[in-house]
């Protein structure tokens, strides 16, 4: 069953930012768009690259291995050579913290 879990500080996180965390030891990337949030797996389905030391342009996030890019709403991929999407999960701030479904 999915559970709510608090990531981290929402402080972390500014608008146009992008951050990993590990609830439960779980990589995750925790992205900040025009003040909502949104929460993908932290590993690009491409390689061994990890998503939050990527550039965050608007919903896409770009990873910094081979520059393929994926929609951080959705998690399809949206530039090559990614083709696979990323898992998505949904996310919310709570009283200054950012939960996480897991
Ligand atoms: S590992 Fe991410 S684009 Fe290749």
């Amino acid at each position: 069953m999915a559970d709510w879990v608090d990531a981290c500080d929402a402080a972390e996180l500014g608008d146009g930012d992008v951050i990993g965390v590990a609830p439960k030891g779980i990589g995750l990337a925790l992205y900040r768009v025009d003040g909502t949030i949104y929460a993908t797996e932290d590993r690009c389905s491409h390689g061994l690259a990890s998503l939050s030391e990527g550039m965050l342009d608007g919903c896409n996030i770009e990873c910094p291995l081979h520059f393929g890019t994926f929609d951080v709403r959705t998690g399809e991929a949206t530039a090559a050579p990614c083709s696979v999407a990323i898992k998505t999960f949904k996310a919310e701030e709570r009283d200054g913290r950012i939960f996480v479904e897991l």
